[in-house]
């Protein structure tokens, strides 16, 4: 089993790009913002704790998100690996998957992260705001300040990940398909 963490800001593709390499990989994409949100559209008591902070663009409690993927990872089977898509997103949380795929006799193989331009990732998303209904899309303010987070509290990963030796930066500009194509290239060579 492998497990690679699809990384990067606010609108760099990181969902766009995850469904399409579960497919191709078959791999297990687990969203914990997707998570989140069929939690608010089920109307339960921890969606409706989590979408005011949301609807901020802040983090939600690293607990929250790291019970998530517990189960996930525990009920999951028949794949090559496991593909996060926006968790981790604190190095609390990091370490704690970590924990979670060691005990299990795994690791963290690799981090691709997505570099896009701020004013490519701010276009994407409010062209999104117009189909998505996600009330984070929907005010630039909101959109900077998940920019904004992502630099304070997401991206000292990036670090973490460089000295384990598991850091890919990855272009994220350009076609989706263009993009894949790199992406592809690069868990094909995870996976040899
Ligand atoms: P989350 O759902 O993870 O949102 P995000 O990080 O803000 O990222 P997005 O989903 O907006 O962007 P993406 O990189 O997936 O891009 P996408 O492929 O959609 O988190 C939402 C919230 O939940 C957080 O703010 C937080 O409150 C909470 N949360 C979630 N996980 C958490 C955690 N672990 N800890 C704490 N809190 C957590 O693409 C964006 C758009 O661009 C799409 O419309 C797409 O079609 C388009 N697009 C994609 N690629 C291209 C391209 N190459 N060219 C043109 N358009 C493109
Ligand atoms: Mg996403």
């Amino acid at each position: 089993m492998i497990n690679i963490l699809i990384f990067g800001p606010p609108g760099s593709g990181k969902g766009t790009q995850s469904v399409k390499l579960a497919e191709k990989f078959n791999l297990s994409h687990h969203s914990t913002g997707d998570m989140l949100r069929a939690e608010i559209a089920a109307g339960t008591e921890l969606g409706k704790k989590m979408s005011s902070i949301m609807s901020k663009g802040e983090l939600v409690p690293d607990e929250v998100v790291i019970e998530m993927i517990a189960d996930k990872i525990d009920s999951t089977k028949g794949v090559a690996g496991f593909l996060f898509d926006g968790f981790p997103r604190t190095v609390v949380q990091t370490d704690e998957l970590e924990k979670m795929l060691n005990a299990r006799g795994m690791k963290i193989d690799s981090m691709l992260v997505l570099n896009v331009d701020h004013d490519e990732l701010v276009k994407r998303l409010i062209v999104r705001a117009e189909q998505s209904g996600r009330p984070d899309d929907m005010d630039p303010a909101v959109i900077e300040n998940r920019i904004n987070v992502y630099k304070a509290k997401t991206e000292p990963i990036i670090e973490y990940c460089r000295k384990r030796g598991i850091y890919q930066s990855v272009n994220g500009m350009g076609t989706i398909e263009e993009i894949f194509e790199r992406l592809s290239g690069m868990i094909k060579k995870i996976l040899k």
